[in-house]
This record gives C-alpha cells, sequence and structure tokens, in this order.
C-alpha cells in the first residue's frame, strides 16, 4: 500500500507533485505529504485524512523544481500529522517516503537512539531518513543510500531527497513497485506508472534490489553493490480517457454502469471469440494444444473480490473443461507450503496485478517449478511481468476502491480460459458455439440488468439502518453471495455475510430476524428449487427476503418480499447479471449512509503489503 511521487525537472514541482498524489490516493488514503527541495532547504508539509486536508496547508505556490510526496495506508504507528510521510532527517538533511514494512526497525531505531539520533513519529520506516542522514556524513547521497538499505530488512520502495542536492532523487525497490518515468529534461520516479504517465509514456520498472538515481536530464540504475545496471526504458501503452466521473456522482456508480463496456473489451470485442470453433482464442497464454491437453488441474490463486471470481472460474473449468479445479485464498496458499504438481496450471487472478499475498503466492508455485499465469487487468503490473503470460483482462482503470467492473471482466475471462481448455478435451463443438452465443450476448444482458437501478435505490432506502444483510447462492452463485456481502460491507460498514444455500441450516438461520434483510440469488437450473426452500425457511422466521434470479418464476412472488430479474443466461454466467443489483444495492446503501462510496475507511484499492 502506499503511493510515492518524485520529480525532478525544470518545471514547479508542487503541481505535479500533487497531481501525482491524487492519482495514487487509491493506494492508502490515511495521510499524505510532499518535500519540495530548494538549495539547501527540504520543506515538507504533511497532513492526516485525505489529500484536501493536505492541500489546506500547502503553500499556494512554491519555486522548487524537485520534491517527492506520498499518500499513506498506516501499517505502524497510528494515523496521525507526525506519522504521515515523508519523514525527514532530524537535521532536516534528507526526507523519505517509504511503501512497505520494514522487519528490523526496532532494534536499528534503538541504536541510532543511542547515539543521540531524536526521532519524531512511530512509524518504521522513519529509520530510513535517519540512516541515510547519518550515511550522510561521510559519503555521498547515492553510496549513503545504499550503506542505509545494507542495514535494513523487509519490503521498500522508497524516494528519498536532498536539501544539499535539490535536483537530486534517489528511489529504489525491494518488495515494493516503483517506475521511472523520462521526460524531456525532467524526470519522474512513483508506484505506479499512471501517476507520471500523462507528462511521459517512456518508463523504466525497478525490479528489486535496484537504485534509480534521476536528475532532470539524466539517469542510471545501480545495484545495492553500486554497480550499474543496464535498462531498457519501454513505452506505456497509450492512456485511456476513463479517468473522470462523467455524470456519475462517484468511480463506483461509473464503474458498474461501465461493465458492458468492460465486459465486451475483456471479449476482445468478439475477437477472443471464435464462432465456427466454438472457442476462445487467447493470443496471451503462450501454450500449444498440446500443452493444454497435458493440464491435469487447475488452481487459482486470488485475493477479496479476485477470489470471488476465481471462485466461480474454477466452477466453470469444471463445468466445462472436466479438470479438478479450485480456487485458492493466496496468503493462505503461500503459508501453507503447497504441494505444486508440474502437471497444475496455476492462474492467479488480480486487477491491479500488485497485490502483495498474490505475488507471494505465484513466487512460491514458480520457486516449486509450477506453471503460472495470470488474468490481470493492471497492465504491466508486477503480476503480469511475474507471469509472463496469461488473460489480460482490459476492464479499463478502475478507481473505485471497491472492485466492480473488474469482477465481471475476471469472470468472463476465466471462461474465456474454460471455454479453450473445455473445446481441447470434453467440451463439443455444439455445446462450444452455445458458450461463444452467450458470451457474447452478455453485455446486451447487463446493460438490461442496470435497469434495475431505481428498484434498488428503493430497497436501500428501506434496509439501510438494518444491522445485517444476509446473501445466499449455491453452486456459482454461492461465490457471488460472498462477494455480495464483500461489496455492501466494504462501501457501506453494513454488517454482511455470504453463505452457501446449503449452510442455512446449520447455523446462519439463527441470525435472520424482521430487521435483517436475506438476498437470495437463484439461477435456473439444479439448485432453483433448493435455493427456492431456503427463502420459505427465512421467510418462515419473519426474516424479509429479496430473490435475485435469471428465471421469473410465479413461486418466488410467494417466497420473497421482492422479485429483481435479470435477463436469463447460461448458469455459470449468471453470477456476472445478479451481481448487477447487489452492487447497485451496496452503493445505495452506502449513499443513504453518507459514506465515502470509493474511498472506504481503512482500506485501500491495492493490497501491496502483506
Ligand atoms: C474488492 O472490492 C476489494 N477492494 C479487494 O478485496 C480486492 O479485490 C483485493 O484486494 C484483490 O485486489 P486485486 O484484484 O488488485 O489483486
Amino acid at each position: 500500500m502506499c503511493g510515492i511521487i518524485g520529480y525532478t525537472g525544470p518545471r514547479k514541482a508542487l503541481p505535479l507533485l500533487l497531481q501525482g498524489l491524487h492519482l495514487l490516493e487509491y493506494r492508502g488514503y490515511d495521510s499524505a505529504g510532499i518535500a519540495l527541495a530548494t538549495e539547501g532547504s527540504l520543506r515538507v508539509f504533511k497532513k492526516e485524512g485525505k489529500l484536501e486536508n493536505l492541500e489546506a496547508v500547502l503553500p499556494a505556490s512554491s519555486a522548487a523544481k524537485s520534491g517527492i510526496g506520498h499518500t499513506r495506508w498506516a501499517t505502524h504507528g497510528v494515523v496521525s500529522d507526525k506519522n504521515a510521510h515523508p519523514h525527514l532527517g532530524s537535521k532536516g538533511r534528507v526526507a523519505v517516503a517509504h511503501n512497505g514494512i520494514l522487519d528490523n526497525w526496532a532494534e536499528i531505531r534503538k541504536e541510532l537512539e543511542s547515539e543521540g539520533v531524536e526521532f519524531t513519529s512511530e512509524t518504521d520506516s522513519e529509520v530510513i531518513a535517519q540512516l541515510v542522514e547519518r550515511e550522510l556524513e561521510t559519503r555521498k547521497p547515492t553510496e549513503a543510500v545504499i550503506a542505509a538499505l545494507k542495514r535494513i530488512s523487509g519490503t521498500y520502495g522508497i524516494a528519498v531527497a536532498f536539501a544539499d542536492k535539490p535536483g537530486l532523487i534517489i528511489g529504489a525497490r525491494n518488495g515494493s513497485p516503483l517506475a521511472i518515468g523520462i521526460g524531456d529534461g525532467e524526470a519522474f520516479l512513483a508506484s505506479d506508472p499512471s501517476a507520471f504517465a500523462s507528462h511521459t509514456r517512456k518508463a523504466v520498472f525497478l525490479q528489486d534490489g535496484d537504485i534509480a538515481v534521476l536528475q532532470a536530464k539524466s539517469w542510471e540504475i545501480r545495484n545495492l553493490r553500486g554497480e550499474l545496471s543496464d535498462r531498457e526504458a519501454e513505452t506505456l501503452p497509450a492512456r485511456t480517457a476513463e479517468g473522470d466521473k462523467g455524470i456519475h456522482p462517484d468511480f463506483f456508480l461509473k464503474e458498474t454502469f461501465e461493465q458492458p463496456q468492460a465486459v465486451a473489451r475483456a471479449l476482445g470485442n468478439g475477437g477472443r471469440l471464435v464462432k465456427d470453433l466454438g472457442t476462445a482464442k487467447l493470443g496471451g497464454l503462450d501454450m500449444s494444444p498440446r500443452d493444454i491437453q497435458g493440464i491435469r488441474e487447475i488452481v487459482f490463486v486470488a485475493m477479496g473480490t479476485a477470489l470471488h471470481a476465481a471462485l466461480i472460474g474454477a466452477r466453470i473449468v469444471e463445468a466445462w473443461a472436466r479438470i479438478p479445479s479450485r480456487a485458492e485464498d493466496a496468503s493462505e496458499l503461500r503459508s501453507a507450503n503447497p504441494i505444486v504438481n508440474k502437471d497444475t496450471l496455476y492462474v492467479a487472478v488480480s486487477q491491479s496485478g500488485e497485490t502483495a499475498d498474490t505475488l507471494a503466492a505465484v513466487r512460491e508455485i514458480q520457486m516449486k517449478g509450477g506453471r503460472t499465469i495470470g488474468i490481470v487487468n493492471g497492465v504491466g503490473s508486477t503480476l503480469a511481468r511475474l507471469c509472463g503470460s496469461g488473460i489480460y483482462v482490459h476492464a479499463g482503470p478502475e478507481h473505485s476502491v471497491a472492485a466492480t467492473k473488474s469482477w465481471s471482466a475476471q469472470i468472463v475471462c476465466s471462461a474465456l480460459l474454460a471455454l479453450a481448455v473445455g473445446r481441447s478435451r470434453y467440451l463439443s463443438l455444439g455445446d462450444g458455439r452455445r458458450v461463444v452465443e452467450e458470451l457474447e450476448a452478455l453485455p446486451g444482458k447487463i446493460e438490461q440488468a442496470l435497469a434495475l437501478k431505481s428498484r434498488v435505490d428503493d430497497l436501500a432506502r428501506r434496509w439501510s439502518r438494518s444491522t445485517s444483510t444476509l446473501f445466499l447462492g449455491r453452486g456459482v452463485l454461492y461465490p457471488a453471495a460472498l462477494e455480495g456481502a464483500l461489496k455492501l460491507k466494504e462501501i457501506s460498514y453494513v454488517h454482511a455475510e455470504g453463505f452457501a444455500g446449503g449452510a442455512l441450516k446449520h447455523g446462519p438461520l439463527a441470525l435472520v430476524s424482521p430487521e435483517v434483510p436475506t438476498f437470495a440469488l437463484l439461477a435456473d437450473g439444479e439448485t432453483f428449487d433448493r435455493t427456492l426452500s431456503n427463502m420459505s425457511e427465512v421467510r418462515a422466521r419473519k426474516g424479509p427476503v429479496v430473490a435475485v434470479t435469471n428465471r421469473d418464476d410465479p413461486r418466488l412472488a410467494d417466497a420473497a418480499d421482492e422479485v429483481l430479474v435479470v435477463p436469463p443466461s447460461l448458469e455459470v454466467l449468471a453470477p456476472v447479471l445478479e451481481s448487477i443489483p447487489l452492487q447497485l444495492y451496496a452503493r445505495a446503501v452506502a449513499s443513504e449512509l453518507g459514506r465515502d462510496v470509493d474511498r472506504p475507511r481503512n482500506l485501500a484499492k491495492s493490497v501491496t503489503t502483506e
């Protein structure tokens, strides 16, 4: 978590740093700060809370031509002004912004304190500033940073600015992403290149162990031994014009309404579907038909919403390809010392491509010789690079912390994988063609499901003050129920639980009461009648029930207080359509309760620490 930005060049640094922080705020918004370097001094401004708070204390203008900025998601030390970054060394000669977690900071702090260094924050990060400043007594800036980094263990992406060398910015990476942007006589440093992409598309992605030494007209990368490393700059893809909210009050709603386009793009606007062969064409997979036939198992790894999409992906793989498949919580898989089989295909699913737990799981699998591919939205992200092959989701930039369009596009990409693998094995031509038709029709059906908004808004007005909300589903709709609950708690802070319909009588039924609405997800298919029975069981205990269904069955009217009908589809694609009213409900409740829909408390868009 945390976002870092740095600039050096001929332009005034302050507005560029601020713009970068706005673009990085999705990485954390507990506090923000900026350090401006002018000859002989560093001026630091920092403030607890969202960027508006920092903006209120910044000078109207500053002549500084270089500086660094940081937006924080707190790990060590409470959310406060003094714990905000950048941190100054006690002599004010060095400012450091840090993303990551240090393991041995406490012992270094003790050592420095015994030498008389006075710390001003409770953070682990401040030790970097103090160490660099101590090393500066006897070394030049680059050597001082290297000497300091050799003392610390843990993860970091850092930006360092110097009072005595105002045009110099040094960055370093170990486990936390950092890229440099090379402009015309200017240079940028950022946790995510989108923070400088409007100024330059020429970028170098740092690797672990890299030290980037930036001046306005020069840049170089060294390793921790101080040796120069050869690195080529690459050109970032052209930016898409999706950076503002348009007519919508928040990104969450905008991105919810962008799902028809996001899913169409995930389908390659038709280019990933081969109609006559009833299959999918996935150039990025980099697997021959023989490789595909050799797969004995598919294991998805992911976190959060991506994990819920992966759970659905695993069920689609089993349905269409008849290969054992499962989805694992990446953080659990990593620490479980997984048994990695060479015939297993591991699929890492992630919107950002920067989720630390997912990256760690992929590294563990790769270290044990496993084959990994990614289903990733973040083009050029760490995960996409690490996997080297896979399926880009192409949902477009997702700004709201809570995922919406990446979720539906991830399910679609998993379905494309299942289709390609299925057709090379057990799925018939006829079934493959039917799947292609259903996938092609999906964007239009999502459009229809979005028309439920005003009815969902009414439900939110009725139940926004509920103490809890329950979501139940069976089969592929069980992960959709988990996702419905995650979305609601994430952005409205209303307690919510998702569970399998079959589990209802084994405990969750005790939660049912007239004040607790239950959303029951049904799809035309084998589980429909059993979920209908669940609804009756809830209603018999006076629990209000909303049915979300792709089959308009007359029995629903008796078993539910409200029935929300989405267009019919293949059962395995129902989660995409039935999630639409759930996303709209979460957003409507959050808005009824006056929450910050796009930036829910305590969260960040990319969870880049384990
Ligand atoms: C989703 O609404 C959440 N913000 C969160 O669970 C997210 O899906 C999870 O952190 C995984 O992120 P990723 O897709 O970027 O890997």
